[in-house]
């Protein structure tokens, strides 16, 4: 099963096992990790899914929707390395993808 892995604000470091096919906010939620909300489910509506993927792991992922990044405008503190971990689907090739959680998510 891929791993994910998940720093906080103080650059704690957090590792979930999550099944392929499932989001990497679904996966985080499961595994009770802080700094990831998940407030809509994943339908894309809250936006407290909110991560910053670390640098080698950006061009690994297809790239956002529209609405996605419409989510991510109204994201606090967007960068360009933001995504909507809800829409993040886990596969093997993202085996130990690294994410960083947003400060205003604590
Ligand atoms: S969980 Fe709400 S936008 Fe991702």
């Amino acid at each position: 099963m891929p791993k994910a892995i998940f720093i906080d604000k103080d650059g704690g470091q957090y590792e979930a096992d999550i099944p392929v096919g499932q989001s990497l906010m679904e996966g985080a939620v499961d595994n009770m990790i802080d700094g990831i909300l998940g407030e809509c489910g994943g339908v894309m509506s809250c936006a407290t899914c909110h991560c910053y993927v670390a640098k080698e792991w950006e061009d690994k992922l297809p790239p956002a929707s529209e609405r996605e990044e419409d989510m991510l405008d109204m994201a606090i503190e967007p960068q360009d390395n933001s995504r909507l971990s809800c829409q993040i689907e886990m596969t093997d090739e993202l085996d130990g993808i690294t994410v960083y959680l947003p400060r205003s998510q604590f």
